[in-house]
Formats: structure tokens, sequence, C-alpha cells
């Protein structure tokens, strides 16, 4: 049991807590009292504590162990703080906070997502809460999940969405519904192809989640284009670690010019959170916006960005499939690049996004109710 709490032993400086596996973690005493549950509001979980306000010279003068629980005197009279072991086993490892959802994902490439392709029914997923949490942790394992069974209207779809968050209101409006008439000055709005791509690269905050459902098609082409970005990563970072490294620390300008609109924002193309981890891919290379770097950088962006299409346009990785009306997708647009073969005839979508931070808020409720 590594959550176990061993012994303690009050220092100067802090708190150590020894566990059961020998690992020992050091708490300092300003941390603890800033943690304590009774600093925080009742009812808001707001902290009540004004931090910056507490003795620099603050000590815990008794600290003691009752049923794995740490209880804490101080040495400026106030309240015995409690500390729970299991709130202090979170924070046995000092890192640099993250805000990660951790999940299981599978990295796939078009053979594994042919054989375990993640769906849900309609029917499940509007049913009840259990059908939204089963829905949701598949689009956390694959980046994606297709509801069977949609009726293919819009009224339906946009009832569908709705469960798994609300709807985010962009320069598209908030549930759109398009065919390909130029209504926007986007190629999505044409019959044009789409090579894989995520959306939003001109938004300081992309579209979490979208969700794509054709309500009708009757001509050719038109074939979905699914590959998962953290599977690239993965490649790109084992063949040529320096084009990772590049992609990594350059920031690339996307941007969106129309409708009354010039959007801008960058980032690089893999996106880390400080303490390393791959929080979000970006890749958009019909709206990257102009930028030129020194010389010896520039020239690594375009080799690692030749290096990063060639993933992203083999067909090894890619899940390509016409999606029937019936069957709504909705995927990470923070880990998938979706596009789309051109295709003759009239084709008939609608979908919407939902804000990647509702979709984590979600899955986190899903993992704390265990359902
Ligand atoms: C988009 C898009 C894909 C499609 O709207 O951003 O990529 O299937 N559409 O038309
Ligand atoms: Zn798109």
């Amino acid at each position: 049991m590594t959550s176990t709490i061993a012994g303690i032993e009050p220092n100067d400086r802090a708190l150590a807590v020894r566990w059961r596996d020998g690992v020992v973690s050091e708490y300092p005493w300003l941390w603890l009292r800033d943690h304590d549950t009774a600093a925080l509001h009742p009812v808001t979980q707001q902290r009540q504590l004004h931090t910056a306000a507490v003795d620099t010279t603050l000590r815990g003068t008794i600290a003691e162990l009752h049923d794995g629980d740490v209880h804490i005197s101080w040495s400026d009279g106030s309240p015995v703080s409690t500390l729970s072991g299991d709130f202090l086993s979170k924070f046995r490892v000092p890192a640099a906070a993250t805000t990660d959802v951790p999940a299981d994902r599978v990295l796939w490439d078009g053979e594994i997502i042919v054989e375990q392709w993640p769906v849900v029914e309609y029917a499940h997923v509007m049913d009840g809460d259990a059908g939204v949490d089963a829905w949701l942790r598949k689009v956390a394992i694959y980046g994606f999940c297709i509801v069977t069974g949609t009726p293919a209207t819009t009224q339906a779809t946009e009832r569908l969405v709705r469960r798994a968050g609300y709807v985010r209101e962009t320069i598209f409006g908030g549930f759109w519904d398009f065919q390909a008439d130029l209504s926007k000055a986007d190629t999505a709005y044409t019959n044009l192809e789409l090579l894989p791509h995520t959306d939003g690269t001109y938004s300081h905050d992309a579209p979490g989640l979208q969700l794509l459902h054709c309500l009708a098609f009757d001509g050719t082409g038109g074939l979905s284009t699914m590959v998962d970005g953290f599977r690239i990563a993965s490649e790109l970072r084992a063949a040529e670690p320096e084009l990772y490294d590049v992609l990594s620390r350059i920031d690339v300008p996307g941007q969106y010019i129309g409708d009354g609109s010039h959007l801008m924002a960058s980032r690089p193309v893999f996106r880390h959170d400080r303490a390393g981890e791959l929080v979000q891919v970006s890749f958009n290379n019909a709206d990257r916006a102009p930028f030129l770097l020194p010389a010896p950088d520039m020239d690594l962006f375009y080799d690692a960005l030749r290096a990063f299409e060639a993933l992203a346009n083999d067909h090894r990785l890619q899940w390509r499939r016409v999606n029937p009306p019936g069957e709504a997708m909705l995927f990470d647009n923070w880990r998938v690049l979706h596009g789309r073969t051109s295709y003759t005839g009239h084709r008939h979508l609608c979908g919407a996004y939902i804000n990647h931070e509702d979709y984590e808020s979600r899955l986190r409720l899903a993992d704390a109710s265990g359902a």
C-alpha cells in the first residue's frame, strides 16, 4: 500500500512523511496550513485563508498520526489542522502542477482502429449519465467515438451533442448545419479535399471536442480521414527527436480571415505542460499565418513540417471511412486530426464544438462517481 503513512517526523522547515513503501515526502508547514480542509468554505470549496498573511515563522508544534490522518498544532495558536493521508498521498512526489485527466490512451494506427473501433448507441447516451460517461471515456481512450443509431436530423444531433456539454459559440455560430455553399470563408464549406488538420489553430483556446454528423450524401468520395495526433507524436519522437523538438518549441501562428473577423493565435504543434506531458496537438497547414524565423530554425521548421505531414497523410496511420447518416462522430480536436477527401454530389453536415475544459470536467465527475 503506497498510500498508507508509516510514520511522520517534524523538522524545522517541514513535516516529513514516510510511506509504507519507504518513500519519504516533505510538506512545508505553510503548505500544510494552506491545504487544511478547514480553510475551505464548506459550500463553495474555495480557500478562505489569506495565505500571504500567515506568519512567515509558522511551525507545527505537535504533529500526530490518527487513523492514517495527520493532525497539526500550530505555533501561532490557530486551531489544529487535519490533513487526510489520502490527500497527502496525491502529492507524494513533488512535481509541476498538472490538470490532465488520466486516461489509458490507445495510440492507434489504421490497423488497430479498424479492429477496435469505438462506438456507443444513441439510445444509451440519451438514456442517462452512464451512457454519456461511457461515450466520453471512449473519446478519452481513442480520441473519438461514433454514436450509432443517431436519427439523421439536426434536432436529434443537437440533443445528442448537448448531452456531452454546452455548445460553444464561434465564428461559425453555435450548432452548425452546413453544405458546400461557401457561406463561410472556409474550405470546409466547399467540396475540396481537406487534409488532416485540427480546427481553431487561430483560437487561443481551440475547440476541445467536435461533433460531425452527415445527414445526407448522394455523391462519391467524401471519406472522413482521422489520424491520432498523439500517435504521430510518439512515432516522430522516436524516429526524429530533433524534429519533434522543433515542433514542440516553435510557435506556429494560425489565422482566420473573413466573415468580419481576423482571428490569430499561435502555439507549437506539440504543446506540453510543465511536467513534460503532451497535452495538445495543433496543426492546420491551410490556416497557417505568415511568419519568418532566423534561417536555421526556419529550415528546421519546414523539415519538421514535412515529417509531420508524411505521418499525418500515411494511410497506415489513418482511419478512412464514409460516415453514413446515423453515425455521428465525436472527437478530441486537441488530439485527433480530421480531414475528408473531395467529393461530388450533395452532402449535408451538421455538428458543434464543445470546450475541452467542459469535457475534462465531465470525465473527472465520471471518475469520481466510479460509474
Ligand atoms: C471541418 C471539417 C470535415 C468534413 O468542418 O472543419 O474538417 O467531413 N469538415 O466535411
Ligand atoms: Zn476541420
